[in-house]
């Protein structure tokens, strides 16, 4: 049996103490793939962002805020796991400067700097050993398997699962499993756990037999 890192939902980048940037990410897929990979006997440890998903009791999980803090988490986490699935949805930008006071308003347009926060899955697929494996999520709204295969090899993932925009905040997905080739493997649209079922099933099948002895 496998130990697998799941990093789920948002991250948060604050601005100020009480006003943060983000996205709408719940946690649903990170949920639906920990209850199938319980379910098959593997350990599931879960990164998470704040969510208002509940997830299932026997999996261990690691609450986190910003993007830096699921990178370090998951770093120390994958160390000690066989594979790791990147279902989060990280905030891909934070404001160059965190203001320490609530920014007052003055009337005039507010210009924010923003730059972009480190890639979790591409650190953790650059970093694998032999023996592990990294699979990413792709959420694009155009040229989905294209943009796909894109993030495949320059996150060096083993599997990338390529979805739309209906995946977010959504209980239903619509998915293409494309291995380390990019060529498509399965397709699978339904509940985010029939969809999880399929997915564990392929990973089971394709990588975690692989490299556990
Ligand atoms: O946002 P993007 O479509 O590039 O995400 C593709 C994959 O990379 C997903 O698996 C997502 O979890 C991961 N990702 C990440 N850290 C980021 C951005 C994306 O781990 N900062």
């Amino acid at each position: 049996m496998a130990k697998i890192l799941i990093t789920s939902g948002p991250t948060r980048q604050y601005l100020d103490p009480v006003r943060y940037i983000s996205n709408a990410s719940s946690g649903r897929m990170g949920a639906a793939l920990a209850e199938t990979a319980l379910r098959l006997g593997h350990e599931v440890v879960i990164v998470t962002g704040p969510v208002p998903t509940t997830y299932p009791s026997a999996a261990q999980v690691v609450p986190v805020v910003t993007t830096d803090e699921m990178l370090a988490a998951s770093q120390s986490w994958f160390a000690r796991c066989d594979g790791a699935i990147g279902a989060a949805a990280p905030c891909d930008y934070m404001p160059r400067i965190v203001e320490t006071e609530k920014i007052a308003k003055t009337g005039a347009p507010l210009t924010l700097q923003l730059i972009e926060t480190p890639d979790v899955v591409a650190t953790l697929g650059q970093a694998k050993r032999d023996d592990q494996w990294v699979v990413g999520f792709a959420l694009e709204t155009n040229d989905r398997r294209f943009r796909a295969t894109v993030k495949l090899e320059k996150k060096h993932c083993d599997m990338i699962i390529s979805n739309g925009p209906t995946a977010i905040d959504s209980d239903v997905n619509d998915v293409e499993l494309l291995d380390i080739t990019g060529e498509v493997v399965a397709r699978v649209k339904g509940t985010k756990q029939e969809v999880a079922d399929v997915l564990i099933a392929e990973i089971d099948r394709r990588l975690i037999r692989k490299t556990i002895a």
